[in-house]
């Protein structure tokens, strides 16, 4: 499976990927799911909100097991992030059936379409759209770098926008939805009581509130070579004030503040900018600390704004409430993967997943692979073998747990 998913849309410059929604990557990638689907005798299906589906069993019959992550990309993501989700299902869904296990409920596969939300902006766009935590009014307004909004990016990639939107049936068939994924970050890399060398596998305790802040920075355009210092307008100076101040922010609150995106017109060498726009990602522990920060860096950004004679606006592009994954479905998985008496971690990630837009609606719980490096959405982002085969045989078991009596 990793051999025929590797070349897809990774770039030979950077060995990233690039893998967004709509894209003849993203057609790809969706191909490969359809025909690993339709190879084991699943009965594949498409939704309305792009999501794929592979079932085993009735999709009818509710209370169903569903598992299964995304295929999409940050720009230049690893080959982990997502991926390993999704392959792994398929995997473990092999080792089932090799155990001879007979599942008394309904088991699918999911790929979530769109979960990094790199071409549109927001994230986890299929899995919203289902829960309906992102109207179809909305979803109608996203637009790409070019100007192409989601319904024409659908309709260019040959699918029907027209359905779009809340699906509650679907869900309602969804019993426990488990999403297994790299780890981003070291936890389970570093020895802990008992594991020396850390651990392969652990269980997802929740998710960070997090959110995407758009800042505008408006001055004025003006020759670099005449205008004189007093004289302008440069909002170049804003921003830079405003993401030191995001830094400063977050590391006294414990809290994440990342500006990673940034926009600047006319983009001339010679020219002061006009506009300068930047992406704020935030992330904290709690809501409560997690407005704090966003607030301090917004009085940063117009408190510099006023002496620069730049006016700043603030747009929240999404935001997502913390997620404490189900205690009951959570404990269970801990219970099945620490049978031989090793306990298995129970960590918290400041990362998004659809698993918790979707934690809202049904009962979810994640799994994580050690990463040993922590680093992820980058090239570089990695994960034994050993340690993936691991992650594949304790989704397996929890698979069997949570199907078979
Ligand atoms: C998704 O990976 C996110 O946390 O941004
Ligand atoms: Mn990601
Ligand atoms: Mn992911």
């Amino acid at each position: 499976m990793w051999a025929e998913l590797l070349p897809i849309g990774r770039s030979s410059a950077t060995g990233g990927y690039r893998r967004y929604a709509w894209t003849g990557a993203d057609a790809d990638c969706r191909a490969w799911f359809r025909a690993q689907a339709e190879s084991r005798g699943l009965a594949y299906e498409l939704d309305r909100n792009g999501n794929q589906w592979a079932w085993l069993g009735d999709p009818e019959a509710g209370n169903a097991v569903v598992t299964g992550s995304h295929l999409d990309s940050v720009p230049d993501g690893g080959a982990f992030d997502g991926p390993l989700g999704v392959v792994s299902s398929f995997a473990a869904l092999d080792e089932l059936r090799a155990r001879g296990a007979q599942p008394d409920r309904p088991l699918a596969i999911t790929n979530f379409g769109d979960e990094e939300g790199a071409r549109f902006g927001l994230a986890c766009v299929g899995s919203r759209l289902a829960a309906g935590q992102l109207t179809p009014e909305r979803a109608h307004e996203l637009r790409d770098a070019d100007g192409v909004s989601l319904p024409q990016a659908m309709e260019h990639a040959g699918y029907d926008p027209a359905g779009i939107g809340p699906d509650p049936e679907r869900l309602a068939r969804i019993g426990a939805f488990v999403e297994l994924h790299v780890e981003q970050g070291r936890a389970l890399a570093l020895p802990s009581d008992g594991a020396p060398d850390g651990s392969p596998v652990g269980v997802a305790s929740a998710i960070w509130p997090h959110g995407r802040w758009r800042f505008d920075f408006r001055g004025e355009a003006n020759h670099a070579g005449t205008t004189r210092i007093e004289d302008r307008r440069d909002p170049m100076l804003t921003y830079a004030e405003t993401v030191l101040a995001a830094r400063a922010a977050a590391v006294r609150t414990g809290a994440l503040a990342t500006f990673g995106k940034v926009a600047v017109e006319p983009n001339g060498v010679n020219a002061i900018a006009s506009l300068v726009r930047g992406w704020l990602d935030s992330r904290a522990p709690d809501e409560g600390t997690l407005d704090a920060v966003v607030g301090e860096i917004e009085r940063a950004a117009t408190g510099r704004g006023a002496r620069d004679g730049v006016a700043v606006d603030v747009t929240r592009e999404s935001f997502t409430p913390v997620v404490e994954f189900e205690h009951g479905l959570r404990d269970k998985l801990a219970a099945l993967l620490g049978r031989d008496g090793t306990p298995v971690p129970v960590l918290p990630t400041g990362a998004g997943h659809d698993a918790g837009i979707l934690s809202a609606s049904v009962p979810t719980a994640m799994l994580f692979v050690r990463n040993p490096t922590g680093v992820s959405h980058s090239p570089a982002e990695t994960a034994a073998e050993d340690d993936c085969l691991a992650g594949v045989s304790a989704l397996a078991d929890v698979l069997e747990g949570l199907a078979c009596r």
